[in-house]
């Protein structure tokens, strides 16, 4: 048997069924985990889909791959990729190259990488997407570090990725740690797609009294329009499931209290360093922090009055539901590809957001028919600001924002929390304003703490003196 070609450390889920696409697609594999066991298991299980080689040790495990090995990481973000890298360091040869798949945080991608590179090393953190299925029948990747370590996995890795129109959903994304901010950005997309998903269910259920079974049927339509997308799909899935147990719909014995793991939290805060309004990611994050506090709204409750119910028909406003979910899912994007446009720039990442929307249509969580639309903005204008003012995106948003200003009314009336609907209406609103009241906000500052303002007449910085003769100087 000969050397394998590609290294995966680390067979929880990920990385099983990353290791079997590869095998599948005829790379020969060397397998570690740090739990022995858990490898003989997989070779027993899986050992006939293709050219397995287990290691008993990371030196194995170096031992078994044709050099540069390329090695790819599937731990846990954090403290564990820091080891398992610490693990593999004696053991590696110049030029190897070490990938790590997870969801690391894109700082400690770019420290790797310079500690990997004055060793000699390669190093390439690759955002990859899909969950367990896309990991096996392909996921998006998004791999960054330099373009020639890239050069050397591309063949295996686009060959592993989901394929859309004969294009694979992996390309080279840029230096160091943009690989893994991509993903990061992906994963805050996600949150805020996940968000207007359960508002829009919440409320119809609420406003219409349709069960669950019904709003299955709902967003499976939808997903046959412009909100076609594996997360709507997926959606109208999980509406229909009953639970084998008590016969009620699963979704309604489910815990309402919302995880995360981190990556849209890192979203948020990086676009607020550097000052970009990706209002949906945030107020998705908060919406989850906001479920947490179970037992506190359970108490509120009882106590914090509410407006008086009142019910719509169906009719009435499902079409406008889906088209305030259609415009809000616009300025989500939007508003994530603008906070990608300043990481760049920031990072000097070059990031080219055409080939991002185009890695995304296939494989990864947020895969959805629009962003075809996205590319194709792109391709029109590389240039374009803000993806809200591309011709494609200003005919939806002029066709939906009436039903869009509807819902929130109808929430508001209802008392129905939307916060992503309302905040992405907000922030239509605000962007498409030529005049804001920031200039009273600047009067009030300098009132306050003399910290000037500019003026629309004239160039430079001015401050009134408010507690003195009311006259203006100019700074
Ligand atoms: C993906 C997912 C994946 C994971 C999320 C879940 O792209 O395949 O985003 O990375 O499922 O990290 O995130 P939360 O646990 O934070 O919701």
């Amino acid at each position: 048997m000969g050397k394998a070609k590609f290294g995966v450390f680390g067979l929880a889920v990920m990385g099983q069924n990353l290791a079997r696409n590869i095998a599948r697609h005829g790379f020969p594999v060397a397998l570690y985990n740090r739990t022995g066991s858990r490898t003989e298991h997989f070779v027993q299980e899986f050992g006939k889909e293709g050219d397995f080689t287990p290691a008993g040790s990371p030196a194995d495990l170096v031992a078994a791959i044709e050099h540069p090995r390329p090695i790819l990481l599937m731990v846990k973000a954090g403290a564990p990729v820091d080891d398992a890298i610490g693990e593999l360091l004696p053991h590696l040869e110049a030029g190897d190259i070490v990938i790590d798949g997870g969801n690391s945080f894109f700082r400690d991608t770019q420290r790797r990488t310079r500690e990997m590179e004055a060793k000699g090393l390669r190093f390439i953190g690759a955002g990859v997407s899909g969950g367990e299925e896309g990991a096996l029948e392909g996921p998006s990747i998004m791999p960054g570090g330099t373009r020639e370590a890239y050069a050397e996995v591309e063949p295996i890795l686009s060959a592993i990725a989901a394929q859309v129109d004969g294009t694979p959903c992996c390309a080279y994304i840029g230096p160091d740690g943009a690989g893994h901010y991509v993903k990061m950005v992906h994963n805050g997309i996600e949150y805020a797609d996940i968000q207007l998903i359960a508002e829009s269910y919440d409320l119809l259920r609420h406003a219409t009294g349709l069960e669950s079974g019904e709003l299955a049927d709902v967003f499976r339509t939808w997903n046959e329009g412009d909100l076609e997308s594996y997360l709507i799909e997926i959606t109208s899935q999980v509406l229909a499931k009953v639970d084998a147990g008590s016969g009620r719909p699963l979704v309604d014995v489910i815990l309402d209290e919302a995880a995360q793991k981190g990556t849209g939290k890192w979203s948020s805060q990086s676009a607020l360093d550097l000052g970009v309004p990706t209002t949906s990611i945030s107020e998705a994050v908060f919406a989850r922090f906001l479920s947490a506090e179970k037992e506190q709204r359970v108490a509120a409750s009882r106590v914090l009055p509410g407006p008086n119910g009142g019910r719509r028909s169906p009719e009435t406003i499902v079409d406008a539901v889906r088209d305030a979910l259609y415009a809000s899912k616009i300025v989500a994007y939007a508003q994530g590809f603008e906070q990608l446009a300043a990481a760049s720039q920031e990072e000097g990442w070059e990031l080219d957001l055409g080939t991002l929307a185009t890695i995304w249509r296939g494989g990864c969580i947020i895969r959805a028919r629009f962003l075809n639309r996205i590319r194709d903005a792109y391709a029109e204008d590389p240039e374009l600001q803000n993806l809200l003012l591309a011709p494609y995106f200003v005919e939806g948003l002029s066709r939906c924002q009436q039903a869009w200003r509807e819902v929130a009314a109808l929430a508001v009336e209802l008392g129905i929390p939307t916060p992503a609907f309302s905040s992405a209406l907000a922030y239509y609103d605000g962007y498409r304003r030529e005049r804001s009241p920031a200039a009273l906000i600047q009067g009030l500052r300098d009132f306050f703490g003399a910290h000037g303002y500019r003026r629309i007449d004239r160039p430079g910085d001015f401050h009134t003196r408010w507690a003195q003769d009311g006259s203006e100087v100019q700074l």
